[in-house]
């Protein structure tokens, strides 16, 4: 279980994450929505330890995170592998030495950066670029790829990194549909069949509605719901999103009717969870 206790992260005046309290179960698969600069990115970086909190804390299985040092540190940081919108892969290295990089953490410093990989490390990352449908270009220069082929590349990455958690910040905000779908059916396939947890920014309302076990909207800094894709309803995404922006995450299921939008919903009706 990862838990967060009021968590905060202010940028002088600014409170990008605002007493965050929060339980994750092993094995969930998590949509974080909300507008942009509700604080969705500092609650993964503060997470993975990207950035530290101003107060609050975070713990996995009873260890305190924000309290990590050295390398303890470095384990928790390949204990949760990052996904990025941008890939973050090196363009002009191949793809296989790519996908190696995330076994840095396992590694003496020398032996990183003379870039000395065991046969088992590299029989891994074949395995990992296996699964993701990429294995065919191992030696392509990285930079040559798609950018829906770099986001399967960075999932090996991810997945080489032997993580308990994945943290994917807008994994597919970058992408055409079609290969927005493929990412995000490889995460969720990982997240089902491997255990892992995943903790998702997610922009598209629907993708987070269609992959995710549990959605949770931030405002503010803040969460301002907490429930099932089942649960989202008209009142939950104006809170999400504000009354002008929520026919933009409107979808063609019944979910939402353009009338309901009319409606001066209230408030008071969201569903809310701790
Ligand atoms: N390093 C930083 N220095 C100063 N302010 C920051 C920093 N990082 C984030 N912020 C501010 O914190 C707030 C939350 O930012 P964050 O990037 O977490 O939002 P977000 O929900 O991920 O937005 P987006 O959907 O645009 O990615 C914003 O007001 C942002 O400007
Ligand atoms: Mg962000």
């Amino acid at each position: 279980m990862l838990v967060t206790d009021q968590l905060v992260k202010t940028f002088g005046a600014t409170r990008a994450v605002d007493g965050v309290s929060l339980e994750i179960p092993e094995g969930q698969m998590v949509g974080i929505i909300g507008r942009s600069g509700a604080g969705k990115s500092t609650l993964l970086r503060l997470i993975n330890r990207l950035a530290d909190p101003t107060s609050g804390s975070i713990s996995v299985a009873g260890t305190e995170v924000t309290a990590l040092k050295g390398k303890a540190l470095h384990r928790w940081r390949s204990d949760c592998a990052m996904i990025f919108q941008q890939f973050n892969l090196v363009d002009r290295l191949d793809v296989i030495t790519n996908v190696l990089v995330g076994r840095v953490n396992y590694q003496s410093t020398f032996r990183s950066m003379v870039k000395m990989y065991s046969a088992d490390e590299r029989a891994m990352a074949i395995r990992a670029l296996d699964r993701l449908g990429m294995a065919d270009t191992a030696l392509q220069r990285a930079g040559t790829l798609s950018g829906g082929q770099q986001q399967r590349v960075a999932i090996a990455r991810a997945l080489v990194q032997q993580p308990n958690l994945i943290l994917a910040d807008e994994p597919v905000a970058s992408l055409d549909p079609s290969n927005a779908q493929i990412v995000m059916d490889f995460l969720r396939q990982i997240n089902k069949k491997d255990g892992l947890t995943v903790l998702c920014n997610l922009h598209h309302l629907g993708l987070a509605k269609d992959y995710c076990d549990r959605i949770i909207g931030m405002t503010d800094g803040k969460v301002c719901c907490d429930c099932t894709p089942a649960q989202l309803d008209v009142a939950t995404i104006k809170a999400i999103y504000g009354s002008d922006a929520a026919a933009e995450h409107m979808d063609n299921d019944n979910m939402l009717k353009p009338n309901d939008l009319d409606q001066s919903t209230a408030d008071e009706n969201l569903p809310m969870s701790a």
